[in-house]
């Protein structure tokens, strides 16, 4: 018989689409085992703070549809201390909080593997970012979405940069990893993707504009933000340098990457990871992150998760190079 009672659930860092049905998942599951559930708003801030709230089954109904986090998110610079960390199990004690689920991504989980060592707390992590850059998990959630939003409007792009004869060099997020644009670039039919893994692609960019002449003048380029060749501005002002004649534009498509109704992928792997955190709390797990591999449920302990570094699918690449 495990001891946990009561659990919080917060999330953490950028928002994601998806995490609302992660903390209906793992409210319902946790009410479904008898144990009581606390949201705690705006990620470790409010756990500082003391900001708490109990959840029924009712407070996350209606939501799992609803992009962004009820939960509220933050950025908390304090709890990368000792002194916000300790603050913070102060608060988990007062609260009689016997086990936390995060749902966010390196950075939050950089900060529950730190408080679980330091104050022997469970902590169990459910990756949720759109960048798709952890370690131990095929799929955070929010990546699908994201790549469908990102389809979406380079899509309508593709019409107006076919119709003016005209190169998108279109700016994707993903931190610094190329998750979201190689794979998103894939699915828009990009004439080159630029990523921080893999180098050289202005040359190879010039050198493909050179070659196919006047045949066909509309492209579109997808930049991942992380690039080391520059962001999507840097990049297209050297190939116009290089190429003046043709008409170039650049589009960041920004934050619109992070919001939106999650897609049906986002909320079941949702659901998914939400149950199996709190059945790993009850099953006495420590610091350690739900992941999906090969579409079954794992479990990766959170120092490994925030420690090693996650590849770019190799067939992926493979196969952006054959298509593009
Ligand atoms: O981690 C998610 C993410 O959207 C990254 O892709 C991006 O680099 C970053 O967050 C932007 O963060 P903020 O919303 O704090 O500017």
């Amino acid at each position: 018989m495990s001891n946990i009672k009561r659990i919080g659930v917060l999330t953490s860092g950028g928002d994601a689409p998806g995490m609302n049905a992660a903390i209906r998942a793992v409210t319902r599951a946790a009410i479904y085992h008898g144990l009581e559930v606390y949201g705690i708003m705006r990620g470790y801030e409010g756990m500082m703070n003391g900001d708490f709230t109990k959840l029924e089954s009712k407070d996350v109904s209606g939501i799992i549809q609803k992009g962004g986090t009820i939960l509220e998110t933050a950025r908390c610079l304090k709890f990368k201390t000792e002194e916000g960390r300790r603050t913070a199990f102060e608060q988990l004690q007062k609260h009689e909080i016997d086990g936390v689920v995060v749902i966010g991504g390196d950075g939050s989980f950089t900060g529950a593997s730190l408080i679980s060592k330091e104050h022997s707390i469970p902590f169990i992590g459910i990756p949720g970012t759109i960048d798709n850059d952890l370690y131990g998990t095929d799929y955070t959630i929010g990546y699908d979405t994201a790549l469908n939003t990102v389809v979406e409007a380079v899509d309508k792009i593709r019409d107006t940069a076919s119709s003016h004869n005209r190169i998108f060099f279109v700016e994707v997020m993903g931190k610094e990893a190329g998750f979201v644009a190689l794979r998103s670039g894939i699915a828009c039919g990009a004439e080159a993707i630029f990523i921080p893994e893999v180098s050289g692609q202005q040359q190879k960019l010039i050198n493909y504009l050179t070659s196919r002449g006047k045949k066909k003048k509309s492209s579109i380029i997808m930049v991942a933000e992380g690039d080391d060749e520059g962001n999507a501005f840097e990049i297209a002002k050297r190939v116009q340098t290089e190429l003046p004649e043709t008409d170039i534009r650049v589009t960041i498509l920004g934050h619109i990457q992070r919001g939106g109704t999650p897609s049906a992928y986002d909320r079941v792997t949702a659901s998914k990871m939400g149950v199996a955190a709190v059945e790993a709390l009850l099953d006495d797990q420590k610091s350690i992150m739900i992941g999906l591999v090969n579409n079954e449920i794992t479990h990766v302990p959170l120092s490994k998760t925030v420690k090693l570094h996650k590849d770019v699918s190799q067939s992926l690449l493979e196969l952006a190079d054959i298509l593009v």
